[in-house]
């Protein structure tokens, strides 16, 4: 029988799904009712100096449909408007009343070293299990030096963090930013500083466009908006990529993030490197609820993997990525064509003949494929409304 049961730098997890920082985690009483429904841990909304000062935008939200789903959100949302007495107070209850819950208390300060280390000391007195320093929110609050300020800059992650281990009484996580053009850099330089764990990623810069009719924009505060910080399953994949890249790099525990929507996308991410996950998006659009599920797939795949735990799990496939240049290139994944799905509707004709290789032909009411020409990329098996592609190699 596998278990859900896993240890990260010797705290106890009932199971590997936490909720990311972010509103999910801004409540005590929500947090509360996630615990009941079945979260491992939460990892609280970013907790600030009480006189920093924050002011929310409206709205704060944006979102990006495919033709039916939300894939993706844009938020402009700044960090927790809670008090660290109330936090304070927040832990204390919720660990009596979960105590085998992990709570984890997100922090962030501006770069004083005072201020960071009294925010520290404060929650040092608190039951919460571990700190993550959130050096990576895109729009909060850069004119501040805050946030993805800090998490874009070697030095001053490695100072802050320095400055927090000299006074945490906990294990430090240091969340990082992905816009950054070499996340390993920032991952290195916190743990030369003595992080004792990495989390990422945090969220995605972008903007979401513009309404055509009136060129205003999407998210639209009074007419204006800015670059906000995008999450959901549009940013999964440079999350993924972003922890293989850590784990390529460093053997500290990662709590992996971004995009998580279901039990096998956090499979994803373990296999990469993960020793936990975090989700907020899916959350926030489809409730806490969504834990029932994801705890039983992935238990279920794990029995049916005949993996013992988590840790047998994580980085079983970080091998499979490598540079370029090693890849094999001496064999061609020709398409293969099953006749009897193809609908003959001639979309992969058409894209072949458009996008270079001019491979492939409708020939006496069958698909052809031109072996001269075709350099196997892939690209007809997707345009393929009936699924009647697979590459043969
Ligand atoms: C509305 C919103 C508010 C967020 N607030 C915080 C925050 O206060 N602190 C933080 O570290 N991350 C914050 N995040 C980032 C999330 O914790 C998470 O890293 C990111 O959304 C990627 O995960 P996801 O794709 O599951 O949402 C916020 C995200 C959203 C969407």
């Amino acid at each position: 029988m596998a278990t859900l049961k896993t240890k990260i730098l010797g705290i106890n997890f009932e199971n590997p799904f936490l909720l990311a920082s972010a509103p999910p985690t801004a409540l005590i009483e929500s947090i509360d009712m996630a615990f009941e429904m079945g979260w491992g841990g939460a990892v609280l909304k970013t907790i600030t100096p009480d006189d920093l000062e924050m002011n929310e935008a409206s709205p704060r939200y944006a979102v990006l449909k495919d033709k039916r789903n939300i894939i993706g959100l844009q938020n402009i949302e700044l960090l927790s408007h809670k008090t660290i007495k109330y936090w304070c107070d927040g832990i204390k209850f919720l660990k009596q009343k979960h105590p085998t819950k992990v709570i984890i208390a997100s922090i962030m300060a501006p770069v004083n070293k005072t201020a960071w280390q009294d925010i520290v000391k404060t929650l040092n007195n608190t039951p919460a299990d571990a700190f993550e320093l959130n050096f990576s929110c895109p729009h909060g609050m850069p004119e501040k030096g805050i946030g993805m300020a800090i998490g874009t800059d070697r030095e001053i992650s490695a100072t802050i963090t320095k400055w927090v281990k000299e006074v945490a009484q906990k294990p430090v996580f240091v969340k990082l930013s992905p816009n950054v053009s070499d996340i390993t850099e920032i991952a290195l330089a916190v743990e030369n500083a003595k992080a004792d764990g990495l989390a990422a990623i945090n969220t995605v810069q972008g903007f979401m466009g513009l309404d055509l009719k009136t060129l205003r924009p999407i998210l639209d505060v009074n007419g204006k908006t800015t670059f906000g910080g995008c999450s959901g399953t549009m940013v999964r994949p440079i999350g993924l990529r972003c922890v293989a890249q850590i784990r390529q790099a460093s053997s500290l525990p990662i709590l992996g993030q971004g995009g998580i929507s279901t039990w096998e996308d956090a499979v994803q991410y373990i296999a990469v490197g993960s020793d936990a996950v975090q989700i907020c998006t899916e959350v926030m659009l489809n409730g806490y609820k969504i834990i029932g599920p994801m705890l039983k797939g992935l238990q279920n795949y794990l029995e049916e993997k005949s993996f013992a735990n988590i840790s047998a799990l994580k980085n079983k496939a970080i091998e499979v990525l490598t540079a370029h240049k090693d890849l094999q290139k001496t064999t061609l994944a020709y398409p293969q064509i099953n006749h009897e799905k193809c609908g003959r509707c001639g979309k992969c004709v058409t894209i072949c003949m458009e996008s270079e290789h001019q491979a492939l032909q409708l020939n006496d009411g069958n698909i052809v494929v031109d072996k001269e020409r075709c350099v196997g990329c892939g690209l007809c098996r997707f345009v393929c409304p009936a699924g009647a592609i697979t590459p043969r190699q």
